[in-house]
């Protein structure tokens, strides 16, 4: 397995690309079975996810065309016969759970693997099926599998549907719902709808299809059905994830970054916290704000000041301070003058990186969903494990102001989210290689 080596202490200096959102892209590609026309996705991330979600489609009877050089796809249904997603590509990535809308809503059958739970704690579906319930399904649990059947004659039927839960809405929950309701026969309402804009995006990219989606982007979504979808051509809207974690690369290095294709509009509470931090955020060029009128595709210019500001931190659902970033900021906060509190209120349980930034010499105490972070002068580098998809992004950025070297070990789960960090980092500057890991 491979591992990331770093040698810590370079400023990072440059200008870099946010690649296409893998969380937008993924039910964006699975939308393809809604329709038997092609369906090409253009800005696609080149990322493990996005190949597992391409094999997943491959067995569903999808053909994927996958240029991953020029982050092209082009997906086209040939056979509607298979409407299995079976648990060892579910396993591997838990995101497959979003065919289960488009499946339904077209072939009015569907056979997925209940995911089980995964690093970052438990995870749940039943927001998912209760949602798919309301518009008609049947759907029974077999030997592990989510067994979904649309009523006879195949097509599910609009509904009122309260899709709130103890930790707030649900993405995909609200991707799978929408997508169903858009082939169904009538209205739905989706109530406390999530409003994260890869949510937007799936309904954009719907409503191009023929779809008749509003208030996306908003808690409360009106989906009214339509008989059949066609062909489109879509870009992928920016990934804030890795946006959000290349903005701290150059605020914990103290750099100077320029970020191009950014999505500034869907990062509101990051910039609001890192502003508190002490960090610069700006137009890239002074009349970067008018060449680029697209606030989800700026280009910004991250400038920091040695001194950074200890902060609280709570994640919520969008527009709030996003789960997937949450670890990132901790790895921030752990060099701040002060204490931070940073508490996850989406995924209580993910601090998979904690044990590993104190073996770096971070001061942090956990009490349940809450973590201390006592500002520390430095970082040490030391062997870390990585053990989630954000975790380890975490400990690449305290690997790269760490005294000495960092080895972050199991890179593959960094590859499933991020194409390439480590030569985009390179490109910036950073002291980063790819190595045979140990672990
Ligand atoms: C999406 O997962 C993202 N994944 C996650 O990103 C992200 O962390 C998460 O949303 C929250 O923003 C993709 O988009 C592929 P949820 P999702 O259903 O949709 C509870 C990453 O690192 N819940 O919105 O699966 C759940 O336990 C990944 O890129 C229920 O109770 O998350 C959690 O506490 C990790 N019942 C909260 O809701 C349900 O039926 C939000 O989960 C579903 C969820």
């Amino acid at each position: 397995m491979d591992a990331f080596v770093i040698q810590g202490g370079a400023r990072l200096r440059g200008r870099v690309r946010v690649n296409g959102s893998k969380n937008a892209c993924l039910p964006l590609m699975a939308a393809a079975l809604m329709t038997d026309d092609p369906v090409v996705l253009t800005d696609v991330p080149d990322l493990r996810d996005t190949r597992n979600m391409a094999s997943l489609l491959e067995s569903l009877g999808c053909g994927v065309q996958f240029d991953g050089e020029h982050h092209r796809a082009t997906l086209r249904v040939k056979d509607e016969g298979q409407s299995l997603a079976h648990y060892d590509i579910v396993r591997t990535m838990r995101a497959s759970v979003c065919v289960l809308g488009p499946l339904l809503a077209k072939r009015g059958v569907a056979k997925v693997s209940m995911p089980g739970g995964c690093n970052i704690g438990d995870r749940p579906v039943d927001l998912h099926m209760r949602g798919l319930r309301l518009l008609g399904a049947k759907i029974r649990l077999e030997e592990g599998y989510m067994v979904a059947e649309a009523p006879a004659g195949g097509r599910l039927h609009g509904a009122r549907v309260f899709l709130g839960g103890p930790y707030g809405s649900t993405v995909l929950g609200t991707c799978n719902v929408m997508s169903a309701a858009a082939l169904a026969d009538g209205t739905t309402v989706i109530e406390s709808a999530a409003c994260e804009p890869e949510v937007a995006d799936l309904a954009k990219m719907l409503n191009a299809m023929g779809a008749n989606i509003t208030g996306a982007g908003t808690p409360r979504m009106t989906i009214e059905g339509v008989k059949n979808l066609h062909s489109v051509e879509h870009q992928v809207i920016a990934d804030r994830i890795e946006a959000g974690t290349y903005i701290m690369a150059a605020a914990i290095t103290n750099g100077d970054v320029v970020l191009d294709n950014c999505p500034i509009d869907a990062l509101t509470a990051l910039i609001d916290r890192l502003a508190q931090v002490g960090l610069e955020i700006q137009p890239a060029d002074e009349d970067a704000k008018s060449v680029a009128s697209d606030d989800m595709r700026q280009s910004i210019r991250v400038g920091s000041y040695r001194r950074l500001n200890p902060v609280h931190v709570v994640t919520q659902p969008h527009p709030g301070f996003p789960t997937d970033l949450q670890a990132q900021i901790m790895a921030l906060l752990c060099l701040a003058d002060g204490n931070s509190l940073i508490t996850d209120k989406i995924f209580p349980d993910r601090f998979m990186h904690v044990p590993e930034l104190s073996r770096m010499g971070a001061s942090l105490i956990r009490n349940g969903p809450s973590v201390m972070v006592s500002g520390v002068r430095e970082l040490i580098g030391a062997p870390v494990m990585a053990s989630d998809l954000r975790a380890s992004a975490g400990l690449v950025l305290a690997g790269l102001v760490a005294r000495g070297t960092t080895t972050v070990n199991r890179v593959y789960h960094i590859d499933r989210g991020y194409e390439k960090m480590e030569v985009q980092l390179q490109q910036l500057g950073a002291t980063i290689q790819r190595v045979e890991g140990s672990a």
